[in-house]
């Protein structure tokens, strides 16, 4: 991918951030995801009391898209930190894993984890969720 356009991604992952929801964990979440023909759905984290219900900044991204009918994705930048800081890398959880493994090719979604524009390291599905099970592994043979 090109490099502004990691760049422009980093930027909408970081602006994600002032809306996450995080009363409980204070850990800030923002996700920038880039469907194959070219349009962003942001997202951020948003926690609940009940602990259980909290939705992850990469899921909030997916649904949103999903839910208003795109089903092919290219890329996604997670950003993410304690207090919104940007200090290491914010690794999607096995969840959001497994969801991207529903709806993007493993072996050429891309997921770029940041803290800048001038730190970033660009990962495939696959690199991340080595023998993902998915829709293929349902398909009738
Ligand atoms: N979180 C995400 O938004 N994405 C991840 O992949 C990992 C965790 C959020 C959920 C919760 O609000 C906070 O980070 C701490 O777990």
């Amino acid at each position: 991918m090109e490099q502004k356009r990691i760049e422009e991604m980093i930027d909408l992952a970081i602006a994600q951030l002032k809306y996450s929801y995080t009363p409980y964990s204070g850990f800030k979440v923002g996700a920038a995801l880039l469907t194959a023909d070219g349009k962003f759905y942001t997202g951020c984290n948003i926690e609940n009391a009940a602990y259980s219900p909290t939705n992850c900044a990469e899921r909030t991204a997916f649904f949103k898209a999903v839910s208003e009918g795109e089903r092919a994705f290219s890329a996604i930048c997670i950003v993410g930190g304690k207090d919104g800081v940007l200090t290491e890398y914010a690794a999607p959880c096995g969840v959001c894993r497994q969801v991207m493994m529903e709806f993007c090719n493993p072996d050429t979604f891309q997921i770029i984890l940041a803290t800048s524009k001038e730190r970033y390291d660009v990962f495939t599905l696959r690199e991340i969720l080595p023998m993902g099970f998915g829709p293929d592994n349902l398909a009738e043979k």
